[in-house]
C-alpha cells in the first residue's frame, strides 16, 4: 500500500489534450492521452489527497478512483474548470496539454469542399492557464507545469525548460523530452523536475504511475521545507 503522506491537501490536476472546434466535426487537437495525468491523479488519491482532475479529450481511460472528475473541451472550458477547482487548492498540477491557439471563429455548419482553393484557418491565442494560476497563487499553494520540449539533445531540452520555468513562475517543473514515440500516447515517460529554489533531477524511463510518485515525492518535499 501506498502511503498516506497526502491526506488533508486538496489537490487540481488537469489532463488529456484540449480539442479547438473549426467547425461541428473538425478541431485543432493534439497527440495526449491524458495517461500522465490520470496517473498524477490516481496516485494523489491513493496517497490520501482529496482530488479534483479536470479532463480534456483522453484515449479511454478508466475513472480513477476516489476521483472529482470533470470534464473540459476546449482551452477555454479547461481554463474555467481549473480555476474555479482551483481557487481553494493547496496545490495545482497542469499536465493538460493546452492548445496555445484556437480557430479565431467556429464555423456553425460544417465547413463545405468547393471547387475553389481553401480559406486559409486564422488562429487567436488562448489563454496561458498556468500563469493565469501563477499570478492570483494563494498563500501555501503549489502549482506544477509540465514542460512538453522537443530538442535534439537533453541540454536543448533542458536550457529550454530552464527558460520556461522562470518565466512561467511556477514551483515546479516537469520536464518530458518528446518527439517521435517519446511521452505522448505511450504508456512510459521520462523526463526532467526542475524547481523555483534551482533543484533539478532526472526522472528515469518508467511507467507513467513512477512519474506520478516521483513528482508527488518532489511535491511532498517542497510544501515539507
Ligand atoms: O497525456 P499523455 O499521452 O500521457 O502525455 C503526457 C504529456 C506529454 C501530455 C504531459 O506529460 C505533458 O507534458 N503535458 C504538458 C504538455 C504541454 O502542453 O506543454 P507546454 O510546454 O505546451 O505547456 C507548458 C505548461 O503550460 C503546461 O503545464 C500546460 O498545461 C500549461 N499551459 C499551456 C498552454 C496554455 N494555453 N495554458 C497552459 O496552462
Amino acid at each position: 500500500a501506498l502511503p498516506r503522506d497526502l491526506e488533508g491537501l486538496r489537490v487540481v490536476v488537469s489532463a488529456g489534450g484540449t480539442r479547438e472546434p473549426l467547425d461541428p466535426v473538425r478541431y485543432l487537437g493534439n497527440r495526449s492521452s491524458g495517461k500522465q495525468g490520470y496517473a498524477l491523479a490516481r496516485t494523489a488519491a491513493q496517497r490520501g489527497a482529496d482530488v479534483t482532475l479536470v479532463a480534456a479529450h483522453t484515449v479511454a481511460l478508466p475513472d480513477p478512483t476516489g476521483v472529482r472528475l470533470v470534464h473540459a473541451g476546449t482551452a477555454e472550458q479547461l481554463r474555467d474548470a481549473v480555476h474555479e477547482a482551483s481557487a481553494d487548492a493547496d496545490v495545482v498540477v497542469m499536465a493538460a496539454a493546452v492548445a496555445d491557439f484556437r480557430p479565431a471563429s467556429k464555423a456553425d455548419h460544417k465547413i463545405k469542399k468547393t471547387d475553389r482553393d481553401p480559406d486559409p484557418v486564422t488562429l487567436v491565442r488562448n489563454p496561458d492557464i498556468l500563469a493565469e494560476l501563477v499570478a492570483k497563487r494563494r498563500d501555501g499553494q503549489t502549482i506544477v507545469g509540465f514542460a512538453a520540449e522537443t530538442g535534439d539533445s537533453g541540454a536543448d531540452v533542458l536550457d529550454h525548460a530552464r527558460a520556461k520555468l522562470k518565466r512561467k513562475g511556477c514551483d515546479l517543473l516537469v520536464v518530458n523530452a518528446v518527439g517521435e514515440g517519446k511521452a505522448f500516447e505511450v504508456e512510459e515517460n521520462s523526463g526532467w523536475l526542475l524547481s523555483a529554489t534551482g533543484d533539478e533531477r532526472p526522472i528515469t524511463l518508467g511507467s507513467k504511475s513512477q512519474m506520478a510518485t516521483e513528482v508527488w515525492d518532489a511535491i511532498h518535499t517542497l510544501r515539507d521545507r
